[in-house]
């Protein structure tokens, strides 16, 4: 692998008590394309602008694919990245829907492991900190007919991030708008997903909402996930979240929950979940607490949920599940508690880079 350092890092003149979550990136990236049927050599650079022409596929056809995920550094200043092989197999999962050549785990691992070892210093080993990292991949073919590309580039970025202050979380069922649809690419982390969910979401924004939970592009009766969340409530003792489908993407924090919630005897159900059993719930006084889970917010409590004109709103009391299994995941993710699942794994210093 090629690694060109940077001759001037930003490090010095980045202010960290005051990071725009997704706005600030480390001094370096890597970078790797794929022409003629295969892969070639990763390189790593310093972060910057890459070579792109209007043709490129990817603006006019949004063949893209993503992934997020997260390093942090224990109290003896190693960095840990947590559940990666994870993301690597969803990065690939979501690229063959997307009909994008999977990227080998030798590019993936080895090029994750010595980019975030020459940005460490960017991981910063203060309670909250973490660094955000982005891989991507996306066609880079130059052809403006409407088809798969025969070039991509697969780029990973990482960003310095402290803990999410998104304010209270109020969202509001949606009953028109759909996210996803049967058949569709919802389970992909796919970019053109994102982008056909911020009209809705700006609307619903605008009304004061923080977020829209989707629902089934069916019926709009059952419940599927919010934002870039997955979505738990509590009825009675009784953790629910969504049975995964092909419209629903499968979080990695979500799987990590269910993992720990079952291994403190929590009870925990994964499946269809409507609208009316929320509410109903609710009205019978046996809704307890709703949450969203993901990389970027770990566990969020959400203050309320509305239906139609209906506001359910939530108590946040310091013995819920949510803050308990959200303190195990982030003992967990910065190595201050036992990993006994081996979730994380620590980046190798790569000497004389
Ligand atoms: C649509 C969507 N759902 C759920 C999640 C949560 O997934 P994860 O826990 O792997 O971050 C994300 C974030 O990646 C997302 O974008």
């Amino acid at each position: 692998m090629k690694i060109s350092k940077t001759s001037s890092t930003r490090i010095h003149t980045t202010d960290f008590t005051n990071l725009k979550f997704g706005t600030v990136f480390s001094d370096h990236m890597l970078i790797c394309k794929y022409k003629d049927g295969e892969w070639g050599e990763a390189e790593i650079r310093p972060y910057g602008p890459i070579d792109m022409t209007p043709g490129s596929q990817v603006l006019h056809y949004g063949q893209s694919v993503f992934e997020g995920m997260k390093a942090f550094k224990n109290s003896d200043d190693e960095v840990l990245i947590f559940r990666k092989e994870e993301n690597f197999k969803r990065i690939n999962k979501s690229a063959e829907r997307l009909y994008i050549p999977k990227i080998t785990e030798n590019i993936f691992m080895d090029g994750l492991d010595k980019l975030i070892s020459l940005d460490s210093d960017w991981c910063k080993n203060e309670d909250g900190y973490s660094l955000y990292i982005r891989p991507f991949i996306f066609a880079s073919g130059e052809c403006i007919k409407a088809s798969a590309s025969e070039e991509y580039t697969f780029i990973i970025i990482t960003s310095p991030t402290t803990r999410y202050y998104a304010g209270d979380l109020n969202v509001v069922v949606e009953q028109h708008y759909s996210r996803a649809a049967k058949g569709g690419v919802g389970f992909a982390k796919a970019a053109g997903n994102y982008a056909a969910s911020f009209y809705p979401t700006k609307m619903a924004n605008a009304r004061g909402f923080t977020q829209v939970v989707w629902t089934d592009s069916i019926e709009h009766k059952y419940i599927e996930e919010a934002g870039t969340m997955n979505v738990w409530v509590r009825i009675d003792d009784t953790l629910i979240t969504p049975e995964l489908s092909d419209s629903i993407l499968g979080g990695i924090t979500r799987d990590s929950i269910v993992t720990l919630a079952k291994d403190k005897g929590i009870i925990v159900q994964e499946r269809k979940l409507s609208i009316d059993d929320v509410v109903e719930a609710h009205r019978n006084g046996r809704l307890i607490e709703a949450f969203g889970t993901g990389t970027a917010v770990t566990v969020s409590p959400i203050d309320s949920i509305t239906v139609g004109e209906e506001k359910i709103e939530l108590n946040h009391k310091s013995d819920s599940f949510a803050s308990l299994l959200k303190k195990s995941l982030q003992g967990i993710q910065n190595g201050t508690l036992e990993d006994k699942f081996g979730w994380t794994s620590k980046v190798n210093e790569v000497v004389n880079i």
